[in-house]
Order: C-alpha cells, then sequence, then structure tokens
C-alpha cells in the first residue's frame, strides 16, 4: 500500500473566491508517450495517496479511462466528489461550441460539473493529436479579442448554468490580458502557464498575482519527457543545472522535489506530471522547505528556457513561434 498523505497538511492556495484548494494537483498528459491506461492507474493510486486536485484536458485523450477511476473511487468511498478539484479545458478546435465540450468532458470524467473550467489556447488554431513540429493547419489564425470574448462568454454562460464552477485560462501574455480583461463579467479564478527554474515568466506572474488570478504553473520540472515537437536543440535542462543539483544535494532529494518546493514557496499551484514519483511530489511540499537563500538563488534560473513554443498553432504569414508570445509588448497580428 502506498504512503498516504493525509490532505489536509497539504498547503493550501486560496482563490479569488476565497476558497482554499490545494497547492498541488496531478498533471494528466501523457505527452504522446504514457498511455491512457497508465495515466489513469497513477491518478488511481493519486487519490489514494491523498491527491484532490487533478488538471485534465480533453485533447490528452484519457479523459473517459480517468473518469472511471473518480467514479471507481467514490463508490468505494475513497472521496466525495466535493473533495475533489477537477480541472479540465476546452480544446482549440471546440471555441465555437464550449458547451459541447464542456458537456463531454463531464460525462466522460464522470464528474457532474467541472470545478475549473480552462480556455486551453487563446485562439481556436487546431493541431492534431501526434502531429510534428512542421505540421500548420490552414485555417489557423492570429489572436481575435471578439473570438476569444465569444469562448469566453460560453464559459460564462457554464458557470451560471453550474456546469463549472470557476473559469480559467491558459497560454496568455500581457497584452492579451490587458484587452481582455476589462471585457469579463466573471474574472477567470486562474491561468495556467508554463512555470519552470529556467523559465519563471516572473513579469506575468507579477502581473497575474496583481490581478487577483492565481497562477497555475505547467511542465514544473521542466517537462523531461515532452513530446518530440517540443524538444529544441537550444532547450535547458532545469533539473540538471549545477544551482538545482547542489541544492538537490544539500537536501538529499531528487531536483524534481526541489522545483516542486520552489513552485510552492513561490505561491503557484503546481500540477507535475508523474506515474512513478507522485507520492514523493506530493510529500515534499509538506516538509523540509526550501531555505530562503536557496529561493534566492533558483531565482537567479531565469534562461527564457520556454519548452511549448507552440509552432504547430503558428498562421500563415506569422514570423515564428516567438510571434505567438507577444514579446515586443502588442498583440502580434
Ligand atoms: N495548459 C497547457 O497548455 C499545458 C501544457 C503542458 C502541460 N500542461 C499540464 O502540466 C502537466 C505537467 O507537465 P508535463 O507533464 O509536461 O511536465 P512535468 O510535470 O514538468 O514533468 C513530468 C515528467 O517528470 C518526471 N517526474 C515527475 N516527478 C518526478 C520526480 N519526483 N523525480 C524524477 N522525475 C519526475 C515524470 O516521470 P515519471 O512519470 O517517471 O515520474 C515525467 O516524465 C501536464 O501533465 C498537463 O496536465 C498544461
Amino acid at each position: 500500500m502506498a504512503e498516504f498523505i493525509d490532505p489536509a497538511i497539504v498547503p493550501k492556495v486560496t482563490l479569488p473566491s476565497g476558497e482554499e484548494v490545494p497547492c498541488m494537483g496531478m498533471g494528466t498528459f501523457g505527452s504522446d508517450r504514457v498511455s491512457a491506461e497508465e495515466v489513469s492507474a497513477a491518478v488511481a493510486g493519486a487519490i489514494r495517496s491523498g491527491y484532490r486536485m487533478f488538471d485534465c484536458a480533453a485533447c490528452y485523450g484519457n479523459e473517459h479511462q480517468i473518469g472511471e477511476v473518480f467514479e471507481a473511487a467514490i463508490k468505494e468511498g475513497v472521496v466525495e466528489r466535493k473533495d475533489l478539484f477537477i480541472m479540465t479545458k476546452v480544446w482549440n478546435d471546440m471555441h465555437r461550441k464550449v458547451e459541447e465540450a464542456c458537456t463531454k468532458s463531464i460525462q466522460d470524467l464522470k464528474c457532474d460539473y467541472v470545478d475549473l473550467y480552462f480556455i486551453h489556447w487563446p485562439f481556436p488554431n487546431y493541431h492534431a493529436p501526434f502531429c510534428d513540429v512542421d505540421s500548420r493547419n490552414p485555417d489557423s489564425r492570429p489572436f481575435s479579442v471578439e473570438e476569444f470574448m465569444d469562448t469566453y462568454r460560453q464559459c460564462e454562460e457554464l458557470v451560471e448554468k453550474g456546469k463549472i464552477r470557476y473559469i480559467g485560462i491558459s497560454n496568455m501574455t500581457i497584452p492579451k490580458l490587458e484587452a481582455v480583461l476589462p471585457l469579463m463579467k466573471i474574472k477567470p479564478a486562474a491561468c495556467e502557464l508554463e512555470l519552470h527554474p529556467c523559465f519563471q515568466q516572473q513579469e506575468q506572474y507579477d502581473y497575474l498575482v496583481a490581478h487577483n488570478i492565481q497562477p497555475v504553473g505547467y511542465m514544473p520540472l521542466g517537462s523531461p519527457r515532452r513530446p518530440e515537437r517540443d524538444i529544441c536543440p537550444e532547450d535547458v535542462a532545469d533539473m540538471q543545472t549545477p544551482e538545482m543539483q547542489e541544492i538537490a544535494k544539500a537536501h538529499g532529494v531528487h531536483p524534481a522535489l526541489i522545483a516542486l518546493k520552489w513552485a510552492h514557496q513561490r505561491g503557484e499551484i503546481s500540477i507535475p506530471f508523474s506515474v512513478h514519483n507522485y507520492v514523493s511530489n506530493l510529500k515534499c511540499v509538506t516538509e523540509d522547505p526550501l531555505t530562503d537563500e536557496e529561493m534566492a538563488k533558483i531565482g537567479t534560473l531565469e534562461k527564457g528556457n520556454r519548452l511549448v513554443k507552440g509552432q504547430v498553432f503558428l498562421w500563415e504569414g506569422a514570423k515564428d513561434w516567438h510571434d505567438l508570445w507577444d514579446e515586443e509588448g502588442y498583440i502580434v497580428k
């Protein structure tokens, strides 16, 4: 029997509504390498180890299998539905049919409602699962405030209908946030963005906190087994930097646990994926914190190491992947 970490001792973050949720959830993207069955088996183990938050997505192709696991855990009395915080996302090809997408996720996840529903990407540009990095969809277009807000309005209606409790946004930039936040009736509770020691996105992080939006860090370990399409020669392996190795050695743990402690102490929710190490990942935020000096040292590791560059979402006429991230401070069209 795997070790059980009492959910009551897992540190919490407070959402803008005042609700407290765990500072760590489990990612469920198999990265085109881990099968739906293996991922859902890990989710089953994770619930029994004390995880209560799960980061799902329609495009991960495993919600049906994960739903079986949620249903079984509830039937067996391991948890009640209200104890779980289930997050999922509308995929890019469903931006005009958000309710249909959400209803399908609810059915697949067998969860009655979604706690936090993210707009996975801020544009409808679609790529097929398992596609390679050079594939382009001729229908792709640059970000449009009107199109985004149409998708967002549909999410607001889902809140009003009780199908989702909170709205989330993901893969945003400050210029895009500036354009859309004033137009929203219901503010987003959280924003999912890539965050790991060598890619800290401090400016967007601070912007989110200042606007009372909870940052949720994806790829908190620098995703060592990410899909082939997301691997570039210039990428840095966060956990192999001498600083991370040295701090890990001082604590007698794997650098992954240092990255997760750092994320937690910084204030974000992190959602590491794991089929082998999920127990130690959850446990690490309940014990042996990093010192202020260690936090400061990790703070110096920023290397602009964006791993999800998003090439497959580029539109006709776009220069390169930098165009997706509005690096000059305006929305690139
Ligand atoms: N919103 C978005 O656009 C978006 C984009 C990407 C990802 N995400 C979400 O973020 C989640 C996490 O991202 P990710 O899965 O790409 O990357 P990650 O969590 O940074 O890395 C996962 C990898 O790290 C390994 N690992 C986990 N814990 C470890 C430990 N304690 N020691 C050593 N190795 C460890 C895992 O291997 P083992 O399985 O062997 O432990 C797995 O190969 C995804 O699953 C998904 O839910 C969201």
